[in-house]
């Protein structure tokens, strides 16, 4: 199974990109993780998404090709980056990759609830008609005051979290295949 996890944030020290990698390791048994890069997507512009520049048609390609996506979203005043906003208005649009494409969140941040409003914000955006990605319920994962959660080498150094992470993770799996089963997905 290939998943690509979409992280919200293009620092080099970020925090969910730390948490995108510990997945993709952790779990490499079960799943292929590819960490596409937000970074160089340049900002949607309705004027050329017809015929985007070649970094976008990567992204989106990358996209189409997984079984699906895992976002790992950083909250910023409230809401989702809007970085990460620009990536799902270029996945809304034309050939709408993200239509029928299975995904699952998990989110960090410094504060104590763990990026609560960003990923309640990011749910709604998904649910919308435009981008029509299926979305495993419930299974909600924060990660509250991560900088004292994850250790120099990127390990999750919080016994509860890790337990939790494995019981979503497992939930997931489970999800996709009796929702593949009965072909909710394209
Ligand atoms: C933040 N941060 C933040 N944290 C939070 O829990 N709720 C919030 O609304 C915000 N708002 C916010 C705005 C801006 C512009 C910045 C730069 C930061 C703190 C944020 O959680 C922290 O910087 C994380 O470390 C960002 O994620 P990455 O980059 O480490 O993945």
């Amino acid at each position: 199974m290939k998943i690509v996890a979409i992280v919200g944030s293009i620092r080099k020290e970020s925090y969910n990109l730390k948490l995108a990698k510990y997945i993709q390791q952790r779990y490499k048994d079960r799943f292929e993780l590819e960490i596409l890069s937000i970074r160089e997507l340049p900002f949607y512009d309705q004027d050329i998404e017809n015929e985007p520049p070649a970094v976008v048609k990567e992204f989106k390609g990358k996209v189409a090709a997984a079984d699906a996506v895992l976002w790992v979203v950083p909250e910023y005043n409230g809401t989702i980056p809007g970085v990460l906003g620009n990536a799902i208005d270029w996945l809304s649009r034309v050939d709408k990759v993200m239509n029928g494409k299975p995904s699952w969140i998990v989110g960090a941040s410094m504060g104590l609830l763990g990026t609560v409003k960003a990923q309640g914000h990011l749910r709604d955006i998904l649910f919308a008609s435009g981008i029509g990605s299926p979305l495993l319920p419930g299974n909600e994962v924060y990660v509250g005051v991560v900088h004292e959660k994850i250790d120099a080498e990127g390990n999750l150094t919080h016994e509860p979290t890790v337990k939790f992470l494995d019981t979503v993770v497992g939930n997931f799996l489970n999800w996709y295949n009796q929702q593949a089963k009965i072909a909710v997905f394209k």
